[in-house]
């Protein structure tokens, strides 16, 4: 019977040294420990031996399910060492790995560029006007001298809203709304949304201008050319040439476009001026008499010139963007460029 004993120890110790979980280890100790297991299986013969032997093997069978006790609470407490050393493996943190930035907006480049432009404009002493973008027809399109009917209306392709009501298709009707509540002298710029029925390339139907209008006694074309100068000189570099075009608008008279030489070829003529050396930028001129007598205004005492400026135009030719719809369509990838 003690011979049984110790093979069942060796038997054991040798199983718990092949097992891993905690699962195993569990069905090894019913099979070695539990109420009908080997050990057990061995007892029951304890009553069949002769009274004498009984004490002794009692001993014997007591020190084997001890050193069985011992052995398996080495292996579970082995085990599960095992599994938390595994676990903290796993669910181990770098913290030194740098954290996952978020991204930071930008301006919209069409904001960046109204606000670089305003800003010149303000330190030539303009103020910033603001009018509605759904406008009256008088506002729009009468008070600056265009009839009903007048063909020069073609010129804006707009969306009517009812028979006085539009889309304002420039920003020129903040200069009526201006000198209506002002007497002169004025100076202001008046950045805005405007719209047209156009659309391609380089015609958006919603885009952005920047009016500029300066009146008191005494302001001629000099004037205009010096501050419209000053001007491309900051916003595209000292140096860059302009050039004044005749034109024509209904409001002013006489009227000009305004040219700068191309910033992508230095004026050499390339594909984005068209091989011209040149790029229009802007419509000016000096506001027309007609204009004065609708905002009471005498023509006779004061004088003055107005501008109107495209904010796309100027963003595309800033930062050589080839196709204005980029503008609008928001790809991330584009707009965090500025
Ligand atoms: C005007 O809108 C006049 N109100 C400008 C003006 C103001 C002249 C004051 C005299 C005195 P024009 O239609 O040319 O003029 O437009 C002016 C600028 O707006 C153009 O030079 C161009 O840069 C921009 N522009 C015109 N149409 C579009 C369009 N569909 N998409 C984007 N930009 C445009
Ligand atoms: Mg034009």
């Amino acid at each position: 019977m003690r011979e049984k004993l110790e093979a069942l120890l060796q038997e054991a110790v040798t199983e718990l040294a092949a097992i891993a979980t905690e699962e195993a280890f569990h069905e090894l100790r019913v099979k070695y420990l539990g109420r009908k297991g080997a050990l057990t299986a061995i007892m029951k013969g304890v009553g069949a031996l002769p009274p004498a032997e009984r004490p002794l093997i009692g001993q014997v069978v007591n020190s084997v399910r001890d050193q069985l006790e011992e052995r398996f609470d080495a292996a579970l407490a082995t085990i599960r060492n095992a599994r938390k050393a595994e676990k903290l493996r796993e669910e181990r943190l770098d913290v030194t790995l740098p954290g996952r930035r978020r991204p930071l907006g930008t301006k919209h480049p069409i904001t960046l560029v109204r606000e670089e432009i305003s800003e010149i404009f303000a330190g030539l002493g303009f103020q910033v006007a603001e009018g509605p973008e759904i406008e009256l027809d008088y506002y729009n399109f009468e008070a600056l001298n265009f009839p009903k009917d007048h063909p020069a209306r073609d010129m804006q392709d707009t969306f009517f809203i009812g028979d006085n009501l539009l889309l304002r298709t420039h920003t020129s009707p903040v200069q009526i709304r201006t000198m209506l509540k002002h007497a002169p002298p004025v100076r202001i710029i008046a950045p805005g949304t405007v719209y047209r029925c156009d659309s391609d390339a380089t015609h958006s139907p919603m885009f952005h201008q920047i009016e500029g209008l300066m009146v008191d006694k005494g302001i001629t074309f000099g004037d205009l050319k010096g501050v419209l100068t000053i001007f491309v000189n900051q916003y595209f570099g000292r140096g860059t040439g302009v050039r004044l075009r005749p034109s024509f608008f209904p409001f002013t008279e006489p009227s000009a476009e305004v040219d700068i030489a191309c910033v992508i070829c230095k004026g050499k003529g390339c594909r984005v001026c068209k091989n011209s050396g040149w790029l229009e930028i802007l419509g000016a001129g000096m506001v027309d008499p007609e204009v004065y007598r609708h905002v009471h205004y005498d023509p006779e005492t004061i004088s003055g010139f107005a501008f109107g400026m495209g904010i796309e135009r100027i963003a595309m030719l800033k930062y050589g963007i080839s196709d204005m719809r980029l503008l609008f369509e928001n790809d991330l990838r584009f707009l965090s460029q500025f």
